[in-house]
């Protein structure tokens, strides 16, 4: 029996053509860890008012990159530029008013409710003196990540997953152009991850944000990004669409396994097993299905 149609990737889908360039661009940045060096001479483009989802296998140097593309680290060489400026010649505050950062590791050292937490969202903006204005930013975040009835809890009282979704709240309510999330799906079951990446999804297409996240998942990746960037030992090694990305040739580069891909409701799919025996035909057998 076979559960999913089946058909060969086609290249249906061009090159997409970005008529609003780079978002972000990281211009051959280098970065190191002591004598070590963990991103080599990066270069790359993240569209404006896209969704990019950076791929690749624990210490390529995701979480890095977006450490240097947020100046929360240094780069040992090379410039980031947002929306055309260096992020490195601006003030932080000036520029956690544009771009928003919710880091791999997020635990927080003090004990705050789920609205403390969103409220620091504001903290760029209002300066640690509350405005008006941003119960509605606070609100809309909370809303936006099913956490209203939680609001009063502190953090330490909730799941994993729901902790998550504050710190993604916290990150909405910055209400930034740009924003970058490393690994934002972490704890999170289906339906709420699926319903985050639709989010971010529609607020880059409607509202314009350049928006790029450090996701494993990449069927999920390659269903809600524009594009996919791949990293690998410090460096970029595949940069396409979900179409020029989810391929059988291309995901054994990446990710050193073999997957086939199917075509599911107009989808990419990757099926990823351990051995690739369970792998051997299935394409074939599904296309006669
Ligand atoms: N604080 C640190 N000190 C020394 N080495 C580090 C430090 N942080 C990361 N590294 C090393 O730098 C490399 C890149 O790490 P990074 O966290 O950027 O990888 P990653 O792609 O985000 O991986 P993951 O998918 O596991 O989160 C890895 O080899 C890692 O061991
Ligand atoms: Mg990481």
């Amino acid at each position: 029996m076979n559960l999913i149609p089946f058909c060969r990737r086609s290249e249906r889908h061009g090159a997409p053509d970005w008529p609003r360039g780079c978002g972000i661009e990281a211009r051959q940045v280098c970065a190191s860890y002591g004598d070590t060096r963990v991103l080599d001479d990066v270069t790359a483009c993240f569209a404006q008012g896209g969704v990019t989802s950076l791929i690749g296998p624990n210490g390529a140097g995701k979480s890095t990159l977006l450490g240097v593309m947020s100046r929360l680290q240094p780069a040992d060489s090379g410039t980031v530029f947002v929306d055309g400026q260096d992020v490195g010649a601006n003030g932080g505050r000036e520029l956690a008013r544009r771009l928003a950062v919710l880091r791999q590791d997020n635990a927080v050292a003090i004990r705050l409710t789920v609205r403390e937490l969103v409220s620091f969202g504001r903290f760029p903006h209002n300066g640690g003196r509350p405005q008006p204005g941003d119960a509605v930013h606070i609100d809309d975040a909370l809303a936006a990540m099913e956490l209203g009835e939680f609001a009063d809890r502190h953090l330490d009282e909730l799941s994993g997953g729901q902790r998550q979704r504050a710190h993604i709240a916290m990150v909405l309510a910055q209400d930034t152009d740009y924003i970058l999330l490393d690994e934002p799906l972490n704890n999170l079951d289906l339906r709420h991850a699926t319903a985050i990446m639709r989010l971010l999804y529609r607020t880059a297409s409607e509202r314009g944000k350049t928006i790029v996240l450090v996701i494993h998942d990449i069927n999920i990746a390659a269903a809600y990004s524009d594009r996919i960037i791949a990293m690998k030992d410090g460096a970029i090694v595949a940069d396409g669409t979900p179409a020029q990305i989810m391929r059988t040739d291309v995901l054994r580069r990446v990710c050193e396994m073999e997957m086939q891909v199917a075509e599911v409701a107009g989808r990419y799919v990757a099926l990823y097993f351990d051995g690739e025996d369970e792998l051997s035909g299935l394409g074939e057998r599904a296309t006669a299905a």
